[in-house]
């Protein structure tokens, strides 16, 4: 089990956040599947504060997903104290402080992984969110800024002396972007370094790969993101490994009804033409591991309205079965 503050958690299994990806639809439906925790996308704290409709969307929730962590970004420390705020009176059960994200547009404005360049900022943000924060208080990191700059060892520290309740560690550099692998060794340090909750993430792609990182480091719980996008059931298939029982594995008709049901989802949240737009997407990477998923995905890309994308969904998982048979 994980404890991060005063919740508890029924297992050490988070989704990651993941911007453009675990919206209100994505994190309902695999919240099905097992994981304690869901996470929002990064939301700008200035959005926020000002009120915009776009920024003040992420914060919707169901209370299905429970509980909830919101992640915010942003680099003044009153700007991410009243956003907190905001968050907090919006339902949020965690608030998340982004200090790892290397997209140029967050770097530039000093948020995200640029943090991890600046100690003296991060103890000023995060001592006001910590007062703003009636509720658990996480951060999520990366190893540093670059080979030459890492600082996880000095900002954990402010981290925790200033009462975060656990930190999220995705170690690689913030100037590595996605290359190379995860250096889980960094999670070990981490985890003998703090008495917080340390959770660990990067490259489990795999339920095996789930419960070496837990036994190899010694983290508290684990965060999934890319590989709960094309395999959403792998939640269900780290509780089956970890309880010595057979992998669980989907069935075609269950893979079916679970798109549909992601679809519906969507098209409620966001309506129906721009459901249909993000639903091709989506189904890419649903459909990425099954046969003949290429010609499928190919047969997709002009389709515009529900109807036509569920009954070319239904003739492709009908020709799968008819293959199986
Ligand atoms: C499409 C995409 C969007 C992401 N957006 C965010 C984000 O909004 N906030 C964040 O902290 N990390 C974000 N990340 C990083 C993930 O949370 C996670 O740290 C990273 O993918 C490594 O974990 P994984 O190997 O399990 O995917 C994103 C990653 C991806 C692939």
């Amino acid at each position: 089990m994980l404890d991060i503050g005063s919740l508890k958690l029924k297992n050490w299994l988070v989704l990651a956040p993941m911007s453009g990806i675990t919206n209100l639809p994505f994190r309902l439906m695999i919240k099905k599947l097992g994981p304690a925790l869901v996470t929002t996308e990064m939301v700008s704290a200035m959005g926020l504060i000002k009120g915009q409709k776009k920024t003040l969307r992420y914060l919707k929730s169901h209370s299905d997903e429970k509980p909830l962590a919101v992640q915010i970004f942003g680099t003044t420390p009153e700007v991410m104290a009243e956003a907190t705020e905001i968050v907090v009176a919006a339902g949020a059960d965690i608030v998340d402080i982004n200090m790892g994200c290397p997209a140029k547009k967050v770097l530039k404005t000093g948020a995200g992984g640029a943090l991890l360049r600046m100690p003296e900022k991060v103890k000023e943000i995060i001592s006001s969110v910590r007062q703003a924060c009636s509720v658990p208080l996480t951060t999520k990191i990366r190893a540093g800024w670059s080979a030459d700059e890492p600082v996880t060892s000095e900002i954990s520290h402010i981290i925790e002396d200033l009462g975060v309740d656990a930190l999220t560690i995705h170690p690689r550099f913030v100037t590595q972007g996605f290359s190379g692998k995860a250096d889980w060794t960094v999670i070990s340090k981490l985890k003998k370094q703090l008495k917080i909750p340390v959770i660990g993430n990067g490259d489990v792609f795999s339920p095996s790969l789930a419960i070496k990182m837990k036994d190899q480091t010694g983290c508290d719980g684990v965060m999934l993101g890319r590989a709960a996008v094309g395999n959403p059931w792998i939640f269900r298939q780290i509780a089956a490994m970890e309880n010595g029982h057979p992998i669980y594995q989907p069935s075609l008709s269950e893979r079916r009804a679970f798109i549909e049901d992601h679809f519906r989802l969507l098209s409620a949240f966001e309506g129906e033409n721009r459901a249909a737009f993000l639903m091709r997407g989506i189904l890419l990477r649903y459909t990425k591991a099954l046969p003949r998923g290429a010609r499928f995905r190919e047969s997709i890309t002009q389709i515009n309205d529900c109807n036509t994308l569920i009954s070319t969904l239904d003739q492709y998982f009908l020709s799968l079965e008819e293959n199986t048979n």
